[in-house]
């Protein structure tokens, strides 16, 4: 393995889920930054059906705080990130596609040293379509609470690789 495939493997396997954050702000020309990695994230015939939408506005921000009791995170990040995708752009695809953007957008942060955690969506998509004025064939897939980490969580345990990883057909171990 190379030196920059040890780099990478490290930076893949250091990402953790944060949800407490200083107060320190991002700085939008970094959020800029993050959501134009973003586009890069691939998409089914390349359809990029997603739409971010950066919030600063503490009021907005703790509306969806509120969303759901999980979302809290958000209520103390300086920023929010909400992916949403047009599914009339990509009715089979855009659930995926708006994953891979979240990602993308989850990456890159840890990249440039700030913290992020997924807020499940799909539960109250009218909710967070009227908070945010979204049209009805836009789907929030992921809200993502960002901002410098207060916080260095231990990793979530894996389920064994055994169990999860197969060699040609369902059962047949890898080994
Ligand atoms: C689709 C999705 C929805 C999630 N929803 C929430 C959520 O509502 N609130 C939260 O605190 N974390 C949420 N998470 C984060 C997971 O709890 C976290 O990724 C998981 O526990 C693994 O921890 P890690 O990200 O630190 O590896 C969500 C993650 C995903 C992918």
């Amino acid at each position: 393995m190379s030196m920059d495939s040890e780099i990478f493997v490290k930076f893949l396997l250091t990402r953790r889920s944060i949800r407490k954050f200083k107060k320190d702000p991002v700085p939008i020309d970094l959020v800029k930054k993050i959501l134009d990695i973003a586009r890069y994230a691939p998409s089914a015939g390349n359809r990029q059906p997603w739409i971010f939408i950066a919030i600063t506005d503490p009021e907005i921000k703790n509306k969806l705080s509120k969303i759901h009791r999980w979302a809290y995170p958000l209520e103390g990040a300086p920023i929010g990130i909400v992916v949403a995708c047009n599914k009339d752009v990509s009715p089979d695809s855009y659930l995926v596609d708006c994953a891979n953007a979240a990602m993308y957008i989850m990456f890159a942060a840890h990249a440039y040293g700030l913290g992020s955690v997924w807020l499940q969506t799909l539960r109250n998509i009218e909710d967070i379509q009227k908070i945010l004025n979204l049209p009805s064939n836009y789907i929030p897939v992921a809200m993502i609470a960002l901002g410098y980490p207060d916080e260095s969580p231990s990793p979530k345990p894996r389920k064994e690789l055994k169990d999860i990883a197969f060699l040609n057909t369902y059962g047949k171990t890898l080994e």
